[in-house]
């Protein structure tokens, strides 16, 4: 949610900063700008719209300087427009400042900063007030020096004092026209990486914004604050402390973050789903035990075999992970457990055993709902757990131990790759716990089995991606799509519905099965297909039942199904597509690829903005 790129060096600054935001346009995509300073002169270009825009800006008015910020916007306080994009500039003009988070108590620093006559405000932001605060006191502090040396330390010492009176959350990156080859950032509850070059120094929300440049970076903590220069920086907290702060390795390189052949990053993704499956497994099967090795849990055997109970909690697609894993664990390890939406969890009292665990699910390991629920959980003193994709992000930073998903970054905004290695993962997680309890080696080797055959059924079904395209192409004028599943793929039907929603904007729901007559039936009519997961599994003739009540009221039906289902569907359903069998602890895993490619061609049939679709973005860091 909104994204920073910084930038210190020899090299014009400009093209980095662009370069910069195009990879961390997935964070947000309403405005972006960029500002960037050259013997003491600060100049800005700023616009709603795209990086291209800004691209096409900055070619008719070029921007030159060794030193700059630049910013990718989701709006939250003020609309899309010009002025409300950053970077946002002090009363003098001369310090630039960009921002990812809400600042909260910004509408009392405002009171106090017009009190004492500041009130030179173009923006309606929140941000632009933290750039007053900060370069108030900095002009306060510095009246009297020239020296660059004291500059650069009142300069930091205002960051510091401002920063102090910040209600709310921020990464941030600043510079000033009058301390040159110098920029500070700082972060509470919004990402901010360092990237370490040589001769040059970068700031980000994301390293792939950098991964080009460098893939030594940083990780910065709550409360950091950095002085960065060329060829040095320097990290304290707001408190003074300078802490322990380690160069660590970028695991990808700037290879793995390009589209390659594929039309859409979405697509990739996708048809990257064998591989990541693999990954997601890769080192975890003990298939002389039966079972899975998840060190990364840091649980001894009698702490495993001790949990009462377990929570899932997640945003979005995640949190969907997280409803197959409750099916999950439940089926194989026999441990009550719960699904809670992050957001509902870290505001509300759930009644909590001492031996309950936690696992906080989330790609990006940075969504503000997520971390929050994380946060709560571990205030409270549960043990709390990350399943993770980003390696070095908050949320696998600040939990006890967890276990990463291994999937290469995940840029398309509508998550795919993540959400299967997720399920590995569970189904890992399932397995692990319900080998210390009651399930049987043999129930054990059926599901490393079924895991292992994954990558090569994924395969399978990535063969369908034209059938599913034609089947798109005949439904493109649809009015929306129902979604219906049972048991393991009740939640499947949410997540079809939820891919469905994000990227061709059609209305859609997904429901169980037999809700169906419930209420829902009201909606069928014939242009509003209905997609029934429906593999060849013991509720299937329930569904089937429901199925005929569609038929019955001239409902089209898109059925997904395995082994002899196809059969049995052939009179009924107006579509079959037919996928490889599993146990159906593990078909979602095969179930969830077709909603994805539905969803995907029935998007480029409508025209639609496929890796950034309207309104979203892909990490959302803000509550
Ligand atoms: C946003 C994205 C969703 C994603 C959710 C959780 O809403 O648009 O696609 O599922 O955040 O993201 P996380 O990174 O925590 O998995």
């Amino acid at each position: 949610m909104c994204g920073i790129v910084g930038y210190v060096g020899r090299a014009e600054a400009a093209q980095i900063l662009l370069e910069g935001l195009r990879r961390l346009e997935y964070r947000g995509y309403d405005s972006a700008g960029v500002a960037v300073v050259d013997g003491g002169n600060l100049e800005t270009r700023k616009c709603a719209g795209r990086i291209v825009a800004l691209a096409r800006l900055t070619k008719k008015r070029p921007l030159s300087g060794c030193f700059g910020i630049s910013h990718t916007r989701w709006a939250t306080h003020g609309k899309v427009t010009d002025e409300n994009a950053h970077p946002h500039f002090d009363a003098s003009g001369k310090l630039a400042l960009v921002h990812n988070g809400v600042i909260e108590n910004y509408q009392l620093l405002k009171e106090d900063l017009v009190r004492n006559g500041d009130t030179k405000f173009r923006s309606e932001t929140d941000t632009e007030v933290l750039a007053h605060l900060i370069g108030k006191l900095y002009d306060e502090s510095c009246a009297s020096t020239v020296d660059v040396y004291q500059k650069k330390a009142r300069l930091l010492g205002a960051v510091r004092a401002a920063l102090q009176k910040v209600i709310g959350t921020y990464g941030i990156a600043l510079v000033h026209a009058n301390v040159p080859d110098f920029m500070i950032g700082a972060r509470r509850g919004s990402p901010l990486v360092l990237g370490v070059g040589k001769g040059e120094n970068f700031l980000a929300s994301d390293v792939s914004a950098i991964v080009a440049y460098t893939r030594d970076a940083v990780y910065l903590n709550d409360f950091d604050v950095v002085s960065v220069e060329r060829d040095k920086f320097e990290i304290a907290s707001l408190g003074g402390e300078s802490g322990d702060h380690p160069v660590s390795k970028v695991e990808f390189t700037a290879e793995d973050i390009k589209k390659g052949d594929f039309r859409h990053y979405m697509l990739k993704e996708i048809f990257e789903q064998p591989d990541t499956v693999r990954d997601a497994m890769r080192g975890r099967l003990s298939v002389e035990e039966c079972t899975a090795k998840l060190g990364g849990l840091n649980m001894t055997p009698a702490q495993l075999r001790d949990v009462g109970r377990i929570i899932l909690t997640g945003c979005g697609t995640a949190l969907h992970a997280g409803r197959i894993g409750e099916y999950l664990i439940e089926r194989l390890a026999n441990i009550p457990t719960e699904v809670e939406y992050a957001s509902e969890f870290r505001h509300r009292n759930t009644p909590m055993t001492p031996e309950t665990l936690v696992f906080a699910i989330s790609q990006s390991g940075e969504t503000a709902d997520t971390l929050g629920a994380l946060r709560e959980s571990r205030r409270k003193g549960f043990r709390t757990l990350g399943i993770c994709n980003n390696v070095a992000s908050t949320i696998a930073r600040e939990s006890d131990g967890g276990v990463y998903m291994h999937a290469g970054p995940e840029i398309g905004v509508a998550a795919t790759k993540s959400f299967t290695s997720q399920l590995v993962i569970l189904t890992l997680i399932g397995l692990l716990f319900g080998r210390m309890r009651n399930l049987s080696t043999a129930e054990g080797s059926r599901i490393i089995e079924a895991l292992e055959a994954l990558p090569e059924q994924i395969e399978e079904v990535l063969k369908l991606s034209d059938q599913i395209k034609a089947i798109a192409k005949k439904y493109a004028d649809v009015n929306g799509v129902l979604f219906f599943g049972r048991q393991f793929n009740f939640p499947i039907a949410l997540e079809g519905a939820l891919k469905m929603k994000e990227i061709t904007y059609l209305f859609a729901e997904g429901h169980p099965s037999a809700e169906l007559k419930h209420g829902i039936i009201a909606l069928v009519r014939p242009d509003l297909p209905s997609v029934f997961i429906v593999p060849d599994d013991a509720v299937f003739s329930k569904n089937l039942n429901n199925i005929e009540q569609v038929k019955a009221r001239k409902g089209p039906i898109i059925s997904l199904t395995s082994g002899n289902g196809a059969k049995q569907l052939k009179e009924i359903a107006n579509e079959i597509i037919s996928l490889p069998d599993a146990p159906d602890c593990v078909m979602p895993i095969l179930t969830v690829i077709p909603l994805q490619l539905l969803a995907y061609h029935l998007a480029v049939e409508l025209g639609r903005d496929i890796d950034k679709p309207r309104n979203l973005a892909k990490s959302v860091t803000v509550e």
